[in-house]
């Protein structure tokens, strides 16, 4: 009797040594980050956000006045072909500035997915491909594509004239004395559309130039909004103060064993961090990662087409339209213009509040972030990139990942 409840108690003595310490020591070790590696959770906190680098192409980024202008702009569904369609029609407020949609919808069906607009003006490129280098110039895109707005630049000219004289000069000075019956309403030098290129081609020189000037302050305009447009803190960032503060009750409160592990793997062996830093979660840069085609998209070959889009841009830094003296447009000066390295690549995007934005990919390849994980754990099988090699992840790896996704969303 004695001898059996004395082997019981070895028993349960060796069972929590052998099991259940390890197990409970292992979930507090979790929580400890050495220096190096918590310099690597400092440098994604949210505090370590710069302030807005300036934007020395558009003399009104900061400008109050035309933040109020450009967000009015930004939600006018008059500024498009059939009076429906605003910037906020994709970049849909309480959905993170974008859609839910694998492609946007507008006039017609884009061949990309809505980007997020959360924190972009961190960014030194626009669009997946990066073919715009200021966020004002940007603005300019979608209102003539012919599957989003729809419109023309003479239309968005009149509609300042009609609807935002006062605060068009108010912030930019004296509208242009413009003869605006002289104007035609659908002109634009868009060569896919050869009646509204001739038109455009028809106007005078100067009346092109004057139109040209107000429409680039009409996007100079919503670009101060969309600067306005920050991340907040999640639940990551919590974290990360408790570990700065080596709070390790906080810690455990603020994440699980399993979303600690996850974010283990994304500094650590999963790699993630080769290209998803800083407080944004991306290094802004263009890589391959190899993102299935959808079949009923043609070929897009990202940054490699955009090199020389961006080098001829009507309104970019170096263009008489931009603020900017030349020197000041570094970037776009020290372009690297090797088009093979970019085929198929895109901008890594950012990943805060990557939870709440599903489909993910530039054409919404994937419909869950576990789409998204798997797809990673197979392109690195396939060599596609030295970044992208991260050994192998278990099933379980995958779900602490996808875990320690979820704790990037902002209030
Ligand atoms: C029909 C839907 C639609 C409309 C309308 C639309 N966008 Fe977008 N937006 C997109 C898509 C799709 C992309 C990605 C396009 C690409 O990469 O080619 C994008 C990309 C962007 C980006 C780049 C973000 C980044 O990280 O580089 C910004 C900024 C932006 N849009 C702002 C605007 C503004 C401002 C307007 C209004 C003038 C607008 N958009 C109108 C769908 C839309
Ligand atoms: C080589 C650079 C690189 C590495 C390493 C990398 N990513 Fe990415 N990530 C990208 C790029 C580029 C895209 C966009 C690709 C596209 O749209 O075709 C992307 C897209 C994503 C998306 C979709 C986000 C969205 O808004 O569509 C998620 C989620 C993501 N990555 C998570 C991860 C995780 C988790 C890891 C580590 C396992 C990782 N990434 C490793 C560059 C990288």
């Amino acid at each position: 009797m004695i001898l059996r409840s004395m082997m019981k108690k070895t028993v349960l003595i060796c069972l929590y040594t052998l099991c259940l310490y390890p197990a409970l020591a292992h979930s507090q070790d979790i929580h400890i980050w050495n220096n190096q590696e918590l310099s690597v959770l400092r440098s994604l906190w949210i505090e370590s956000l710069p302030p807005l680098p300036a934007d020395p192409s558009n003399k009104y980024a900061d400008n109050t006045d035309a933040a109020i202008l450009g967000k009015k702009l930004f939600f006018d569904t008059r500024i498009s072909k059939n009076k429906k369609v605003s910037c906020a029609s994709c970049h849909v407020v309480n959905k993170n500035f974008a859609d839910n949609l694998p492609l946007a919808k507008g006039i017609g069906t884009t061949t990309r997915r809505t980007m997020p607009l959360i924190g972009v003006a961190y960014n030194t490129w626009f669009f997946w491909d990066g073919s715009k280098d200021n966020l004002w110039s940007q603005a300019l895109g979608p209102i003539e594509s012919s599957v989003e707005h729809g419109f023309t630049r003479t239309q968005a000219v009149m509609i300042i004239a009609q609807h935002y004289k006062n605060e068009y000069e108010k912030i930019f000075g004296q509208f242009p004395d413009l003869a605006v019956k002289e104007i035609p309403k659908r002109a634009k030098p868009e060569p896919h559309e050869p009646i509204a290129l001739k038109k455009w081609m028809f106007m005078s020189r100067e009346n092109r130039i004057i139109v040209n000037h107000i429409y680039a302050r009409l996007g100079k305009a919503i670009a101060a909004y969309v600067r306005t447009l920050l991340p907040t803190a999640s639940r990551f960032d919590q974290y990360v103060e408790a570990a700065i503060k080596k709070d390790k009750e906080a810690m455990q409160n603020i994440l699980t064993a399993k979303e600690a592990n996850g974010l283990r793997l994304f500094i650590g062996r999963a790699k993630c961090i080769n290209c998803h830093t800083g407080p944004l979660f991306t290094n802004g840069d263009f890589h391959h990662v190899g993102a299935p085609r959808p079949s009923n998209l043609p070929i897009d070959r990202g940054r490699a087409d955009a090199i020389s889009k961006v080098l001829a841009d009507e309104f970019n830094c170096l263009s008489v339209y931009s603020d900017a003296k030349p020197d000041q447009c570094y970037q776009l000066r020290f372009i690297d213009t090797n088009t093979r390295k970019y085929i198929g690549a895109f901008k890594t995007p950012s990943l805060r509040n990557v939870a709440e934005r599903a489909p993910y990919m530039h054409a919404g390849q994937f419909s869950t972030l576990r789409d998204v994980l798997e797809f990673y754990r197979l392109s690195s099988q396939k060599r596609r990139s030295p970044d992208l090699e991260h050994g192998s992840l278990s099933d379980k790896e995958l779900d602490q990942l996808n875990a320690f996704l979820q704790t990037l969303t902002g209030k």
